[in-house]
């Protein structure tokens, strides 16, 4: 959790009857469900587009299993942010470029729904940042990132919320957040929908976390290889002959 000085964490605050029960942990954040290193599903069950099928080998995460995590992480969302909307705090959600993008569409929409269902969601703005460090399967370590026409000055007093997909190494966090607490802000926090198990592991360790999975490399749900496969609904594991297939010259 990265609060500026002076900042407490997230107070505790219940929502509506109906999702007290299931948000009634006393813990700020969401810890991570754990994919067991074995979990494969076969691509012959769920809906993969046939262009794709020849480049994975197995199916990981189905949609809407994504989806429903994504539904509780908006609970805890709300349990956690308890703004003061009449004092000018929201809370503010920077959608980390390109892989976070449906991670953050997903969890803003369930972040809306929730309130249509009667627990009411923290006032909320948004902008998007680009960071990249991969080529191909491997991390550059060179993190760039690109502020999309944002004034990173108008963070000063916001709380951030960080949307990525992926936490791998944790190198792009651990450039990432520094950089942004420069600006000032009240509070940053980081959601992602998966952190991966990995011995290259800088420890970095996110406040909101869908699943920690095993150390593949995966796709779909806006992660990609390349630039590809950001189109397939499912998270899957590529296969070597994909993984061939989609390399780029020098990535
Ligand atoms: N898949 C896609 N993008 C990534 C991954 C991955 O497993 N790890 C870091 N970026
Ligand atoms: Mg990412």
């Amino acid at each position: 959790m990265y609060m500026a000085a002076g900042q407490s964490g997230g107070a505790a605050r219940l929502g509506a009857p109906r999702y007290q029960q299931c948000i009634s942990r006393a813990m700020a954040g969401s810890s991570p469900m754990e994919v067991p290193d074995e979990q494969s599903f076969s691509l012959d069950y769920f809906c993969v587009p046939d262009h794709y099928k020849d480049d994975l080998s197995h199916l990981m995460l189905p949609h809407g299993m994504i989806i429903d995590r994504i539904e509780r992480i908006a609970v805890d969302l709300c349990r956690d942010y308890n703004l003061n909307y009449g004092s000018g705090e929201r809370l503010h959600m920077l959608c980390v470029l390109k892989g976070g993008h449906q991670f953050f569409s997903d969890l803003s929409e369930a972040l809306k729904h929730l309130t249509l269902r009667g627990c009411s969601a923290p006032p909320l703005t948004f902008d998007f940042i680009r960071v990249k460090s991969y080529a191909g399967t491997e991390t550059t370590g060179d993190v760039q990132i690109e502020s999309l026409g944002i004034d990173l000055r108008e963070m000063k007093g916001r709380h951030l919320l960080l949307c990525e997909d992926i936490i791998d190494t944790g190198s792009t966090m651990l450039s990432l957040i520094p950089y942004l607490e420069s600006f000032g802000p009240k509070s940053v926090k980081v959601a992602t929908l998966l952190t991966k198990r990995t011995p290259k592991s800088k420890g970095f360790v996110a406040d909101y976390v869908g699943f920690s999975i095993p150390d593949q490399f995966v796709v779909g749900y806006c992660l990609d290889y390349n630039e590809v496969f950001r189109d397939m609904a499912h998270i899957c594991v590529m296969a070597e002959a994909g993984i061939k297939r989609h390399a780029v010259a020098g990535g």
